[in-house]
């Protein structure tokens, strides 16, 4: 389906981003980026430092990248989050490139030697096969032999502590309810988050396919990665009981040698 036929995804709506940056990114979120970074790399290690960051927000792993010499490329689907990585990356070098685009759309063949989804960034389309078709594209622009790290919640550790229900003070004052379900089979969980401030309520919902890790370990099989490697967070560790973070590591396959 082309973009001009799609059904706009919750994620389409800006004010969704504007509003809630102060919850999604506070400083803490920021100075994580640092030694997620550190950890990946070390995780990874890059044979080159051509790095698509997709879904790449304020480019706050984007810049620690560029920091430590990266190439980078970050693209995102929010004009507003897109301006602030601009505006934040002012004078880095190497100046990072910003893109303004869907992940379905994106692709550009055998260019990067890592590419990088963090921090829940896949799983968002209500179609399956939109998934399928972003990490085919993701593949598609990883050269020979490069790598894609994905992170996300795993299926497995929200299961294990699932709250349909949690409140917390945010730090001007206001009050953040968090109302959460599990839609059928376990295939995607749905948010209706409030915002409470003087008296007066924001909604916001927003949903999101959950993947065991063995779901996220077939399907990167099926967009045509290899050696696929499933840990608990970025540094490594084997991904069993008691993680919250699903990451997924994966090969492009060496090119086959020249038939000549
Ligand atoms: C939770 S944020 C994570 C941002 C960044 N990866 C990080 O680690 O800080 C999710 C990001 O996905 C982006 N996004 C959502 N749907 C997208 C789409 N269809 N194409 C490109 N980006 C998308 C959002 O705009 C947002 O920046």
């Amino acid at each position: 389906m082309g973009a001009a036929k799609r059904k706009p995804g919750w994620f389409e709506d800006d004010r969704f981003w504007t509003d809630l940056y102060p919850s999604f990114f506070p400083p803490a979120r920021w100075e994580a980026a640092e030694a997620e970074v550190e950890s990946l790399l070390e995780l990874v290690r890059p044979t080159g430092t051509r790095v698509l960051d997709l879904a790449c927000g304020p480019g706050r792993c984007s810049m620690a990248l560029a920091r430590r010499g990266y190439q980078v490329t970050g693209v995102d689907r929010s004009p507003f989050l897109l301006a602030r990585a601009r505006e934040l990356s002012k004078g880095l070098r190497p100046k990072p490139e910003w893109v303004l685009k869907d992940m379905r759309d994106f692709e550009r063949p055998t260019t990067f030697d890592l590419v990088i989804n963090l921090f829940t960034s896949f799983g968002y389309f209500e179609n399956p096969d939109d998934d399928l078709k972003v990490l085919r594209r993701m593949r598609n622009s990883i050269k020979p032999g490069g790598t894609m790290v994905l992170d996300m919640g795993g299926k497995e550790g929200i299961a294990e502590i699932f709250q349909p229900l949690s409140v917390e003070d945010l730090p001007d004052g206001g009050l953040l309810v968090q109302r959460r379900k599990i839609l059928p089979d376990w295939c995607r969980i749905r948010n209706h988050w409030q915002i409470i401030r003087a008296g007066h309520v924001q909604d916001y919902h927003f949903e999101h396919t959950l993947y065991s890790g063995r779901e996220l370990h077939d399907l990167l099989l099926q967009a045509g990665f290899a050696a696929v490697q499933l840990c608990g967070d970025l540094s490594g560790k084997p991904y069993g009981v008691g993680c919250r973070r699903l990451v997924a590591v994966a090969k492009v396959p060496e090119a086959i040698g020249d038939p000549s």
